[in-house]
């Protein structure tokens, strides 16, 4: 097989055998051909897309190309979620507690952030001494023990998944469904979870930027679960305004410490409810979304949930006082309110800009290299659809240093008004739990 017949065969549009994506993925990961080779496929691919079998193929490829956890002395249901990114994402934090306290079980490996997303990792360091790392053992061992355990993914595992997304990043070969699809089912599938709840996200802060294209990744993703006979389901949501109203690691980790004890925002809480009746049903533990409702509100108000996120930090290493205590968290020099310069109601707040200028504040890393500010970040006092006058504030701004005019100017442009009332997205916008 030479790989230029293979170029040449997705550019007319034709469909791959097994046997040619496992050359593809195997050539590639040892070596034997070339990165120029494999952008120019992936550039075909991205114009005349992969059909549901290659796609699962091509995940089953990138899935040998490593290890796989064997969670297998872990006794009961695996959960795992996963969400496609966005900005205010703090769902991980709140919801691994909440079912893990109604009896799920969670062995969660997660990400770090880049760009204008953020990642669970580096809000989870914000925590003095949380361990990331763990070995194998002590990770089953915890979660055997208390249900849960956040560690981050462990580098034997889809190593095909770090060569080819290195490559797409750099190619502007990243949005392509099937690509996608298989390079997040390839990793969830390796952490060996027994179900999967995936978070789909469109609108101006996801890879999606459309209701339709999210809903055709959710069923691509959906269908490669299928295929491994895995109980894989997803949420569509919204992200054309930030989820709740922190950005950044220590303001998001507040949130969603509020949200465990019953005081959090209310789009994020609706989004850790739905999500958890789900990931509940999933596991069997309840039949039906009442019943699992009624036991992650238990959860919640009992406080069982909220010191689940504590055993957790205590079991990784990390300070539980400062989850008891949040001021003792790390905090920025300068809270700096934003006054609003019009009156009207909130008819946007882009994700995307508002993650970036985030990012720039240093919540967030422009390269991989970059390190983060665990302390600064957004609060925003608005969201989509509220009235304010001039003078209101809009925001407060946790920095280090002072903000820019270009600063101030780029998170002014991220907000637009209207003088009609204006109905916010609805964030969840549809469940599908089944391969269609
Ligand atoms: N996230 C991933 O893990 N892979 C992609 O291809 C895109 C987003």
């Amino acid at each position: 097989m030479r790989f230029v017949e293979l170029i040449e065969k997705k550019k007319a549009g034709k469909s791959f055998t097994k046997a040619e994506i496992d050359f593809w993925i195997e050539g590639y990961c040892k070596g034997d051909i070339p990165d120029y080779q494999v952008s120019a496929l992936c550039m075909a691919i991205c114009f005349q897309g992969m059909d549901r079998q290659e796609t699962a193929w091509l995940c089953e490829a990138m899935l040998n190309s490593g290890s796989r956890m064997d969670l297998s002395d872990i006794s009961g249901c695996i959960c795992d979620k996963h969400s496609t990114g966005g900005v205010g994402d703090k769902t991980s934090l709140a919801l691994a507690p909440m079912v893990a306290a109604c009896g799920a079980k969670v062995a969660k490996m997660s990400g770090r952030g880049l760009g204008h997303t953020g990642g669970t990792l580096d809000k989870l360091e914000s925590i003095s001494d949380f361990k990331i790392v763990q070995k194998e053992a002590d990770f089953i061992k915890q979660v055997n023990e208390i249900n849960l355990a956040i560690i981050g993914q462990s580098k034997k595992l889809v190593p095909a998944d770090r060569l080819l997304y290195g490559l797409r990043d750099v190619t502007a070969t990243v949005d392509s469904i099937p690509l996608i699809a298989s390079s997040i089912m390839s990793k969830k599938l390796a952490s060996g979870a027994d179900t999967i709840l995936l978070d789909v996200k469109y609108g101006k802060g996801a890879f999606m930027l459309t209701l339709e294209k999210a809903q055709e990744l959710a069923k691509t993703m959906i269908s490669i679960g299928a295929h491994f006979h895995k109980d894989t389901r997803a949420v569509i949501t919204s992200m054309n305004q930030p989820l709740g109203r922190a950005i950044g690691n220590v303001l998001e980790l507040k949130e969603a410490i509020d949200t465990l004890q019953g005081k959090g925002p209310k789009d994020f809480t609706q989004l850790c409810m739905e999500m958890g009746s789900i990931m509940l049903m999933q596991a069997n533990i309840a039949q039906d979304k009442k019943t699992s409702s009624e036991m992650l509100h238990g959860a919640i108000s009992s406080g069982k949930a909220f010191e689940k996120l504590k055993e957790m930090c205590a079991y990784q290493g990390g300070d539980v006082k400062q989850l008891e205590n949040p001021n003792l968290l790390p905090k920025a020099k300068h809270i700096i309110p934003m006054p609003s310069l019009h009156e009207g109601y909130i008819k946007g707040l882009h994700a995307q800009q508002l993650g970036i200028a985030a990012m720039r504040l240093g919540a967030g890393r422009a390269t991989k290299q970059d390190q983060i500010n665990h302390a600064v970040g957004i609060v925003l006092q608005h969201k989509t659809g509220d009235y304010v006058k001039q003078g209101d504030c809009l925001a407060f701004i946790h920095t280090d240093s002072e903000l820019s005019e270009e600063w101030k100017h780029d998170f002014y442009e991220a907000i637009s008004y209207s003088k009609e009332s204006v109905e916010p997205d609805t964030l969840i916008a549809k469940t599908i739990d089944s391969n269609e």
